[in-house]
């Protein structure tokens, strides 16, 4: 297996996503923490050809100035996930890490996000210059860390719903001769996208933003030859209904209503307390259900900034169905979860199955992958089991 350095570049790298991959590569790599929540970890995935968590060199974009020794130093201090002394066997790592840091992209971000943005930040006019910022930034950093592959991630804050882009052509040569208009409606996420396909990266969009989910930019995929996939990470409230919703459609009970309410006080709640870009996400939580039910029950979903909580979400669905003789029953759960903790893992399995699909000769969307997303692109399957099903099937192909 090759042991060249692989690389992670992390669009909102000083997010909570973000600073907890980061605290979790460089704990794993010194061997301090057990690999607990890793799916890749398993051992139906060791004999794939995975990069080695010592392996890893971390860059990315950022439009925070605040140090990302700070914002990981609140992992232990205010959402108390990270031990001290594991914090601070990764100071200098961290350190490193921050040096390569880059002022992002903001375009078409929406005013909330726009608000976040404190660090230089150079407002490109057209989304040609601000492409051709994130191709150079992302060839900077693998000639200056040799990295045989970047994987680039977006866990960047969650971006309003795109403009109407239904005018947008399908192909990249006719999507890249649009590229100095600056009307053009494609938002930072789908930029970022683009850059790192340029720069023959992969992308992995964690996030419900549009990102790389337009025809035009798979055209560029599979032209660059890179591998890409998302939306949005699913790691709490919407894992639990895409685990207990096939349930109810296997023994035929019927669910008449669905109604899950969602707390949490992070910068991404606070982001999310903005009515367009709480739309993106509760589109993305909401969806599954009709599609593994085969039918539309009454569904709400609330999402909260609830600033005292701070990372620690609480949600709580309420179930109503009805069974046999038409008798209405009620389930109800609250999951209550440190946002960070159960997204980071994800992300750092997406990257090292990515870098194995790669190397494996696969180029374009990986489907194998849709268990880690809550709107997987281009599938239709919702249920986790039968997705799960899908990744290993995909681990056992010679
Ligand atoms: N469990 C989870 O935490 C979870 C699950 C699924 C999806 N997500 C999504 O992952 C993303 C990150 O979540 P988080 O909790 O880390 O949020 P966060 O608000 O802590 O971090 C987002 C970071 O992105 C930065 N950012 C915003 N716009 C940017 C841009 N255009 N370029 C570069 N950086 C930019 C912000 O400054 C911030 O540091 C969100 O979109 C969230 O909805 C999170």
């Amino acid at each position: 297996m090759s042991e060249s350095r692989v690389g992670i570049w992390l669009i909102g790298a000083k997010g909570g996503v973000a600073s907890t991959s980061i605290v979790g590569v460089c704990a794993l790599a010194r061997q301090l923490i057990e690999p607990i929540g890793l799916t890749s970890h398993q051992p139906q995935f060791t004999h794939l050809p995975l990069p080695q968590w010592g392996q890893f060199a971390i860059g990315g974009h950022e439009i925070r100035r605040v140090a990302l020794i700070e914002e990981a130093s609140r992992l232990v201090t205010e959402s108390r996930t990270v031990e001290a002394s594991v914090f601070q066997a990764c100071r200098e790592d961290l350190a490193a890490i921050d040096a390569r840091l880059r002022p992002g992209v903001l375009f078409r971000s929406g005013g909330t996000i726009e608000e976040l943005a404190d660090w230089d930040v150079p407002r490109e006019a057209t989304p040609r210059a601000a492409i051709e910022r994130i191709r150079r930034d992302l060839a900077e950093f693998q000639s200056s860390t040799g990295c045989e592959e970047v994987v680039v991630v977006n866990v960047a804050s969650t971006e309003p719903p795109p403009p109407d882009n239904s005018a947008l052509p399908e192909t990249w040569n006719e999507l890249q001769a649009q590229l100095d208009d600056r009307d053009l409606p494609l938002p930072a996420s789908t930029l970022y996208a683009i850059g790192a396909m340029l720069a023959g990266c992969c992308h992995i969009n964690f996030t419900p933003s549009l990102g790389s989910n337009l025809p035009a930019v798979a055209d560029l995929a599979k032209r660059q030859g890179v591998c890409h996939m998302g939306q949005d990470g699913k790691t709490g409230e919407t894992l639990m209904k895409s685990v207990l919703a096939p349930m109810f459609a296997r023994r035929n009970l019927d669910v008449m209503s669905w109604v899950g309410h969602n707390i949490f006080g992070n910068l991404d709640g606070r982001v999310l307390d903005d009515p367009s870009n709480k739309q993106a996400k509760v589109r993305s939580k909401d969806h599954l259900l009709a599609e593994i039910l085969g039918y539309r029950p009454q569904t709400h979903v609330s999402i909260e900034w609830i600033q005292s909580l701070g990372d620690w979400k609480t949600a709580w669905d309420h179930i109503h169905f009805r069974g046999f003789l038409g008798a209405a029953m009620t389930l109800q759960f609250t999951w209550q979860g440190c946002d960070s903790v159960l997204a980071a893992p994800l992300v750092l399995d997406l990257v090292r199955l990515t870098v194995a699909a790669r190397r494996r000769g696969e180029v374009g969307a990986l489907p194998f992958l849709a268990s880690f997303f809550k709107s997987p692109m281009g599938v239709e399957e919702q249920a986790f089991d039968l997705q799960y099903r899908m990744l290993q099937a995909w681990a056992e192909k010679q």
